[in-house]
């Protein structure tokens, strides 16, 4: 899928991705809520639109399975395919990488972006600081 803004999507380091994460994620805890154990071995990319980062995705390996945290889009470019167009590039990465799965603990109220984006829903609801989630997986 492709955004209708101008972007480039590239690999990213993990410190790259902190400031989008917390402002988009998590924006009433500290920094530290965002760095996850495994940031330094995670593949992360970012979309980049006029030399600033407006879009992170992080995958974290456990032998071909990667799974997806902390996608995260700048609000100000939400529901322009900035997502959509990360997972699509890096999908394709990870592949050559040997990637056969992707999968993630997605926030229920993306869960239609998620299907929209070919990953399936597992049938259980559950809970995490207060929010509802389902799984995702996606065969690459
Ligand atoms: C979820 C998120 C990453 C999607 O990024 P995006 O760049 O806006 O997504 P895209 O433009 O590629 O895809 C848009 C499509 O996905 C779905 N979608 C996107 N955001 C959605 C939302 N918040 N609620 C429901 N559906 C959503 C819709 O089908 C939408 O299409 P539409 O605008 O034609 O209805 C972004 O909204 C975001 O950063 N949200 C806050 C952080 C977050 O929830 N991250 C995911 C954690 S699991």
């Amino acid at each position: 899928m492709y955004s209708t803004l101008p972007i480039h999507i590239h690999p990213i380091t993990a410190a790259d991705t902190i400031d989008l994460r917390h402002s988009v994620m998590w924006p009433n805890h500290p920094k530290e809520h965002v760095i996850i154990d495994g940031d330094g071995t995670a593949t992360h990319f970012g979309a980049i639109h006029q030399g600033k980062i407006i879009g992170v995705a992080s995958f974290f390996p456990d032998g071909t399975s990667y799974r997806l945290r902390k996608l995260a889009v700048d609000q100000k470019f939400q529901r322009m395919g900035v997502a959509s167009a990360l997972l699509t590039t890096a999908t394709a990465e990870l592949r050559k990488m040997g990637c056969t799965q992707i999968w993630c603990d997605a926030r229920q109220y993306a869960s239609a972006f998620y299907q929209r984006n070919g990953f399936e829903l597992g049938a259980q609801t559950f809970q995490k600081n207060g929010m509802d989630y389902v799984k995702a997986y996606k065969t690459v």
